[in-house]
């Protein structure tokens, strides 16, 4: 009774009426806002959207067993895991989604929406477009030296890279690529994937690393036309053909731990994964489909067909805490070389002051 009661304070405090579906986002609103009204239309369920730019797992484990929280969406494996890890989250399956949904994108407690391609953007002009055997791993070559572009190596996208490189060529290889890419670069890490390609633009760096959607995104955008200038500057490269293939990840969703409203949840995931809403993603937001049958927006599909690495999304996801434990490394060593930096600095103002007096 107590429990009941709570949980009615909670859902009125939220906004949210009990036989609705209520979601926790992070994906924006401009994308799955009209996905859900479309859910909407067809089954008369409502969906009540939270959207959240960070700490939502926490929020949902904050909440509890009174969490209104139906479905949570996200992107990229390392976030989805995460749900797994906090014990957030419940089995979910479906006809549905195991009919629509490739084994290999999903697990027990989530399952994937869209995946997109970790590609590498190159200068027009400085490089043109990279040759069909071109690796991640080649981005570690001494001729690349001063010319990559990255944001910054903890982030889940570049984190999923390193443990996918973990995956298929070990700890040992993939720590010496890092150093490499280090190495490499043209400043420090800074900034989201398209910053990377306006950084190519003017001239900073010659190559990125940036997930493929984005490319769609600053090519079609009407609201920052400065961003279709950055992306006619380069060319998109998936990498990997020759070999394992290039890295995808993924968006996707899970049921909440303590869904209130499981029935209506699960009717909105089985939605997300129809020919619908995947046609939608796809041409919204430029991502592939993970629904056979339903083709990228033509736009993407411009871009032409590549190989895809075939690794299980959970493979990489193992890798996690090696991938973590490697940008750490290096990040400490720069860390290392900051601090010595300003030891010498300290050194060299004292030892000025001492000449000045
Ligand atoms: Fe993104």
């Amino acid at each position: 009774m107590k429990k009941t009661l709570l949980s009615l304070i909670t859902l009125a405090a939220a906004g949210f009426a009990s036989a609705d579906v209520n979601v926790y986002s992070y994906r924006q609103e401009f994308l799955v806002k009209p996905i859900f009204a479309k859910f909407t239309q067809e089954t008369g369920i409502k969906v009540n959207t939270i959207y959240l730019k960070k700490g939502l797992a926490e929020r949902v484990k904050r909440e509890g067993e009174q969490s209104p929280a139906d479905v949570i969406m996200t992107v990229d494996i390392s976030r989805l895991q995460q749900l797994v890890d906090m014990d957030i989250v419940q089995n979910i399956t479906s006809p549905m989604i195991e009919k629509n949904i490739p084994a290999k994108f999903r697990g027990d407690k989530w399952l994937a929406l869209t995946t997109r391609a970790r590609a590498v953007y190159s200068s027009k002009d400085r490089v043109g477009k990279l040759p069909e055997d071109f690796d991640y791993l080649d981005l570690a070559k001494p001729e690349w030296k001063g010319k990559i572009c990255t944001r910054s190596g903890k982030h889940p996208y570049n984190l999923s890279l390193i443990a996918s490189i973990i995956a298929h060529h070990g700890n040992e290889k993939a720590k010496m690529w890092l150093q490499g890419v280090k190495d490499n670069l043209a400043r420090k890490p800074q900034g989201n994937d398209r910053q990377q390609v306006k950084a190519i633009k003017e001239g900073i760096c010659d190559v990125s690393l940036g997930n493929s959607y984005y490319f769609g995104k600053m090519l079609t955008n009407e609201k920052h036309p400065e961003q279709k200038d950055w992306a006619a500057s380069v060319y998109i490269n998936f990498p990997d053909q020759n070999t394992t293939g290039t890295h995808m990840n993924i968006s996707g969703a899970a049921l909440a731990k303590y869904s209130p409203n499981k029935a209506e949840a699960i009717q909105l995931i089985d939605f997300l994964t129809g020919d619908e809403a995947q046609a939608m993603y796809a041409e919204v937001n430029f991502e592939y489909p993970v629904k056979a049958g339903v083709k990228p927006s033509e736009l993407v599909a411009s871009w032409g067909t590549f190989k895809q690495d075939s690794l299980s999304i959970l493979d990489v996801a193992k890798h996690y805490a090696e991938a973590r434990a490697g940008i750490i490394f290096y990040a400490n060593k720069i860390t290392v070389f900051i601090y010595t930096g300003l030891v010498l600095r300290a050194i060299f103002i004292r030892a000025y002051r001492c000449i000045d007096i």
